[in-house]
């Protein structure tokens, strides 16, 4: 049994996989709020999880900090747009104010700063971890980018 509600926000939400995952682990939490720019990912989103009530900031190239409500957050994650560093695209990479797609990570800092969550959790496509060796029928390589606050910090991964 969780003696503590985590509250998280979802960037790039999707169709809300890390929300998924944190039901299936029994992990009591509350989405504070999300950002997804695309309306039918929002539907089957809202529809997966019948929350007809979180807020959808929308696009994370819009988001004003200054408009947001400070609250201690425990955690952070999300997956933002693969298409610049997969393998299988054109590489046009990651850099900051380059405009592309996966730049938008970029956007995640200010949201980050403002809230300086416990924890911060982010996926991407790589080639580190292989979704099919844990249980999910997907073969596909996955880098997960585990950020902690502060404290003194080993991780064994399971
Ligand atoms: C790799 S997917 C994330 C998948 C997600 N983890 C899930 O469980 O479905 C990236 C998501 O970012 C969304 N996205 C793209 N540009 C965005 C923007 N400017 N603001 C917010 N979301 C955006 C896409 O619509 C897409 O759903």
């Amino acid at each position: 049994m969780w003696l503590i509600t985590l509250k998280i926000i979802e960037l790039f939400a999707g169709i809300g996989a890390p929300r998924w995952v944190l039901q299936l682990a029994n992990i009591d939490h509350k989405v504070v709020w999300f950002c997804e720019l695309d309306k039918y990912a929002e539907k089957s989103y809202r529809e997966i999880y019948n929350d007809y009530e979180t807020p959808n900031l929308g696009d994370i190239t819009k988001i004003d900090v200054n408009n947001l409500q400070k609250e201690e957050i425990d955690l952070i994650i999300g997956g933002w747009p693969c298409q610049d560093i997969s393998l299988v695209g054109k590489r046009k990479g990651i850099d900051k104010d380059s405009g592309t797609r996966s730049s938008l990570l970029w956007y995640s800092l200010k949201i980050i700063e403002f809230y300086k969550p416990k924890w911060i959790i982010n996926e991407n496509v790589g080639n580190v971890l292989n979704a099919k060796d844990y249980g999910i029928p997907q073969k596909r390589k996955r880098v997960f980018i585990i950020s902690k606050l502060n404290e003194n910090w080993m991780w064994k991964f399971p």
